[in-house]
C-alpha cells in the first residue's frame, strides 16, 4: 500500500511538471541597477519540484550551471553545463540546490545569477526556496507569480484513498 501511494505521488508529481519562466517577462538579462527584485527574489516566490523546468530567455548572453563556489565568485571557467542558444529549457532532475550564472562574469556580478532549490519529494512542506545572496547590487524587476502547486498531492491522496476503499470493500 505504501509503495502504491509512493507511486501515485510520483505519478502526480510528474504529471504536474511545471515550466518556470526565469525572471518572468523580463527574462534572463543583465540587471540595469534599477530593479527592485533579484533573480533569487523571483526564486523565493516559487516552489520547484523534481522534473520542473526552467526556461531562460536571453539575447547575446548565456547561462551556466556552476558549483556554489563558482556561483559566489562568478567564476565562468568550470561550468557544469553551458547554454548559449538564447532559449534554454533546463530540467531540474534532482532535489537540492542548482546554481546558475550568466556566462559573462560582469553580468553575474551585477546580479544575473540564480539559486534554485528543488524540494525533496518526500518533504513537500518545506518553505519556498530561499537563497543566500552574495554581493548582489542590481536586480531585474519581476511581477510576483507564486506558483504553489499543492493540487497534485490532493489528487494523489484522493486516489490513494479511493484505491484503499476499493481494496477493502
Ligand atoms: C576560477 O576557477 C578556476 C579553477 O577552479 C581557477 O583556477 C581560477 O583562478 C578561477 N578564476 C577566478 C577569476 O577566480
Amino acid at each position: 500500500m505504501a509503495a502504491l501511494l509512493l507511486f501515485l505521488l510520483a505519478a502526480a508529481a510528474v504529471a504536474s511538471a511545471h515550466q518556470f519562466e526565469v525572471g518572468d517577462e523580463t527574462g534572463w538579462i543583465k540587471p540595469t541597477g534599477k530593479e527592485r527584485h533579484s533573480y533569487n527574489d523571483w526564486a523565493a516566490q516559487n516552489r520547484f519540484h523534481i522534473h520542473d523546468t526552467l526556461h531562460f530567455k536571453y539575447v547575446k548572453d548565456s547561462v551556466m550551471e556552476v558549483s556554489s563556489a563558482d556561483y559566489l565568485t562568478c567564476n565562468t571557467s568550470n561550468p557544469i553545463a553551458k547554454f548559449e542558444d538564447g532559449s534554454t529549457v533546463y530540467e531540474l532532475s534532482r532535489p537540492g540546490f542548482f546554481y546558475f550564472i550568466s556566462g559573462q562574469p560582469r553580468h553575474c556580478k551585477l546580479g544575473q545569477r540564480l539559486i534554485v532549490r528543488v524540494i525533496h519529494p518526500l518533504q513537500p512542506d518545506l518553505p519556498p526556496a530561499s537563497a543566500p545572496t552574495g554581493g548582489d547590487s542590481g536586480w531585474p524587476e519581476f511581477s510576483s507569480t507564486a506558483k504553489l502547486s499543492v493540487v497534485p498531492y490532493f489528487v494523489a491522496a484522493f486516489v490513494a484513498l479511493a484505491v484503499t476503499f476499493w481494496f477493502f470493500l
